[in-house]
């Protein structure tokens, strides 16, 4: 029975290229120090708490290594290169001596390795027993960045020197020569010590002028005794180093515990300036002990975030819950602790993507915060209404009126920060130039769909009337003013333009682009329309600032008249006028190697621009975002069309795949995909996340999960739950918050139940039904 199942389609056999532990659903880590592959583990063991994101990377250091230290929001631009979050300098260093000779991993003989993540609490644990000509020593190192405090790095070593006495240095400091690949974006800084013990660096961006002051303390215990000694300093330039030189008898243990507090001028909680703030925060932090402190943090992601977000599988291994523990752990790591600031495409687990945010925000990632704690959601969306200054300049220099959101994002403020020049085309040989910036315009639609998705799961009419609304009304007014008239064709069109297939640069009537254009200009309309009727008071406050009637009209006419490419015979969507035209291929070699980009090695971009070939879910997702608009055969058309033909050479792809597919009853399909996202960071593919993790893949790992397996969606005003589970997972359990309550659904193969601690409706088989508080429902399926 047990190897048949084995056997069995649905059952998780999903590789990771880092270890786990069948009875721990919260441990990532590798079992044997991996020198090869630090970039990639330096990644999946970030640490976070939205203002402060720190790469995973050794305290010593190696050749192949990324450190990356950021604090969220913190942007600063390089002559003509793209704005970008700038790198740090690091505060995890240590370099360590044992009789003179360096710790590295590269050298002596090491073994009982272990290195892990607890995804629950975010501390970093690394043991390991070092030999070194004739000196044994056990090392013990552990690490956290406070979740109760967001200036706050914590890392504690414990080292026991095995057969004989030794002398132990430690160094340890702030390390100011980081670059992002060579940019240095900060100036050559201040540097000094404090009461003997205090080591700060204070140094500023070049072009942005945000200031920083990062403090260092350290307290060593000799068999717990604790040593009163003072560092002996080492300043170079952008370096500042504490040395310390202990003697240590054969089996006497040192525990050397670094302190570290970053602030920033960015910060709102800034009291007196950044240095002062740094230094009297570490003067009270650094009496505790580390355990302490990271109890209080764990006490926070226990009590404030993980009690919100439930989701527990039941399956044959816990692989799916450990992939779900980690796309989680990283969202909550990287999700701004206030609310100017968007999540990166990478958040802050790398400098791919520069730190800037795309529509993966709105389409990806919102319905996990929205559904879980929708105030973080909040946050994102109130980036988006600070964002209408930069919105409205970009529209302006394009020559269109209202909001036009960047296709990247930095500061709220800014307009476009997406870079010109992207990498040398395979042919010619010449650098391509990076058309998103200008063309990929569907974002300005995704980021009102995204405040919509938002007012209905939360019922949040406060930020309705006070930014939500205004989002959508001019980015409706975008759209009116973006649309063509054709004269021949008696119809609006939307020309020249990138939809998420980003292989097609030159789209008209992008089907991705004109729907959700079309979308927003119903949606603007009857947002006035509604205000007119309902609420006068919010209507003359947004008239003020825009010309109500006059967009009314406008966008009743436009929308009306703009072409939305129907189903043809076949019950195909067009994505774009000419895609059908289009030569066909076989792509199935270059699915099958799970790399990305594979096809670049036969063909340009100018070439697959002619192909009928789709970089991501595009028609397809399209149909998952307004599925009440489509019948059954078109969404099963579609599929049978599209999915031949694309790549997934984006994260965002696997995830509305594997929805649509449950959607559709291709179970087996669903459980594949599901697979895939869970492995685009976790997988095999060592080279995936060097740059930083995808975190609108993680995100669709969760959506898979909650709004694929667990069936929960938005249909019309309501919410539906239409649970399907793999057949080889005994159950799913997760909760939700649904305009302000909270619901917890159990879903088996038979019947799902559910309870809420206050009144709920909801429609599951077309059927309305009524929940009371705390009323057990218990629906057959
Ligand atoms: C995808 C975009 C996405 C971006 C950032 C690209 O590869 O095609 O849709 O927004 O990555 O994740």
């Amino acid at each position: 029975m047990f190897k048949q199942i084995i056997q069995t389609k649905g059952v998780s056999k999903m590789l990771f290229g880092i270890d786990t532990r069948n009875d721990d659903d919260w441990w990532i880590g590798v079992k044997a120090p991996d020198i090869r592959h630090l970039s990639k583990y330096e990644s999946l063991m970030f640490q976070g708490n939205g203002y402060l994101g720190i790469r995973g990377a050794l305290e010593e250091r190696y050749l192949n290594e990324k450190r990356d230290m950021f604090v969220m929001g913190s942007f600063d631009k390089f002559q003509d290169e793209a704005t970008e979050l700038p790198n740090l300098p690091d505060i995890v260093n240590m370099e360590i001596q044992v009789d003179g000779k360096l710790l590295s991993l590269n050298h002596g003989i090491v073994t009982n390795y272990s290195r892990g993540l607890n995804l629950k609490n975010g501390e970093i644990v690394r043991s390991f027993d070092w030999q070194i000509e004739d000196i044994k020593l056990h090392f013990k190192f552990r690490r956290f960045v406070s979740m109760a405090d967001c200036h706050l790095f914590v890392s504690k070593v414990e080292v026991t020197p095995l057969n004989r006495n030794i002398r132990l240095q430690i160094k340890s400091g702030i390390d100011g020569q980081q670059t992002n690949f060579g940019t240095q974006h900060f100036v050559e800084s201040t540097k000094r010590l404090f009461n003997a013990r205090f080591v700060q660096m204070q140094t500023h961006t070049q072009q942005s002028q945000v200031k920083f002051a990062l403090t260092e303390y350290h307290r060593l215990f000799l068999d717990e005794e604790e040593l009163s000694l003072n560092p002996h300093l080492e300043i170079n330039r952008r370096q500042i180093f504490a040395n310390y030189s202990v003697d240590l008898v054969k089996n006497q243990e040192l525990v050397f515990i670094k302190y570290a507090t970053v602030f920033s001028s960015t910060d709102k909680d800034l009291q007196k300036n950044v240095s002062e703030d740094s230094l009297i925060e570490l003067k009270q932090v650094g009496r505790m002990d580390y355990q302490e402190l990271l109890r209080q943090s764990s006490q926070v992601w226990d009590e404030t975030i993980w009690n919100d977000c439930l989701v527990e599988i039941s399956a044959h291994n816990n692989k799916p819950q450990i992939a779900v523990n980690f796309a989680r752990y990283q969202l909550l790591a990287n999700m701004p602790h206030d609310f100017g600031m968007n999540i990166g495409a990478k958040g802050m687990t790398g400098e791919g993507y520069k730190g800037h945010a795309f529509w993966d925000t709105e389409i990806f990632m919102l319905p996990f915060f929205m559904f879980n704690i929708p105030q973080f959601a909040q946050n994102l969306l109130i980036y988006r209404y600070l964002g209408l200054i930069g919105a409205k300049r970009k529209a302006h220099q394009g020559g269109y009126q209202g909001a036009q959101y960047p296709w990247e994002a930095a500061m709220p403020t800014d307009a476009e920060s997406a870079p010109l020049w992207g990498n040398a085309d395979i042919i010619t040989g010449e650098p391509m130039k990076i058309l998103s910036g200008s063309t990929e315009q569907h974002v300005t639609g995704d980021v009102a769909f995204g405040v919509t998705q938002y007012l209905k799961a939360t019922n949040d009419q406060t930020f309705a009337k006070r930014m939500g609304y205004e989002i959508i009304l001019q980015c409706a007014k975008f759209w009116a003013s973006r649309i063509t008239w054709n004269n021949e064709k008696n119809r609006y069109e939307i020309t020249d333009v990138i939809g998420p297939d980003e292989y097609k640069e030159h789209a008209s009537n992008d089907a991705f682009t004109n729907y959700m254009a079309h979308w927003c200009m119903k949606q603007g309309a009857e947002i006035i329309s509604d205000l007119r009727q309902n609420d006068l008071r919010t209507y003359e406050k947004l008239n003020k600032k825009i010309n109500l009637e006059k967009l009314f009209r406008s966008l009743i006419l436009k929308s009306a008249m703009l072409y939305v490419p129907a189903p043809n015979a076949d019950s195909v969507i067009p994505q774009d006028d000419d895609y059908l035209s289009y030569k066909k291929i076989n792509i199935d070699k270059y699915k099958k190697t799970n790399k990305n980009f594979d096809i670049f090695k036969d063909f340009d971009l100018k070439q697959l621009d002619k192909l009928q070939v789709t970089k991501q879910a595009d028609v397809l997702l399209l149909l998952l975002l307004f599925e009440d608009d489509f019948s059954k055969e078109v969404l099963d058309k579609n599929w049978d069309y599209y999915e031949p033909k694309t790549t997934h050479d984006s994260s965002l792809s696997f995830s509305s795949h594997a929805i649509l597919a449950n959607d559709l009853g291709l179970y087996n399909r669903a459980f594949d995909y599901f697979e895939n996202s869970c492995q685009i960071d976790l997988g095999k593919n060592m080279d995936s996340s060097i740059m930083g993790l995808h975190m609108a893949g993680l995100a669709g790992v969760w959506k898979v999960v909650v709004e694929g397996f667990g069936g929960v969606r938005i249909d019309h005003d309501n919410l539906r739950i239409q649970p399907h589970i793999p057949k080889t997972w005994n159950y799913l359990r997760y909760s939700i918050i649904w305009q302000t309550k909270k619901l917890n659904i159990l879903v088996t193969h038979r019947h799902f139940s559910i309870v809420a601690d206050g009144r709920v409706k909801f429609i599951h088989q077309k059927r309305i039904y009524q929940l009371e508080p705390d009323e057990r429902l218990t629906i057959e399926l």
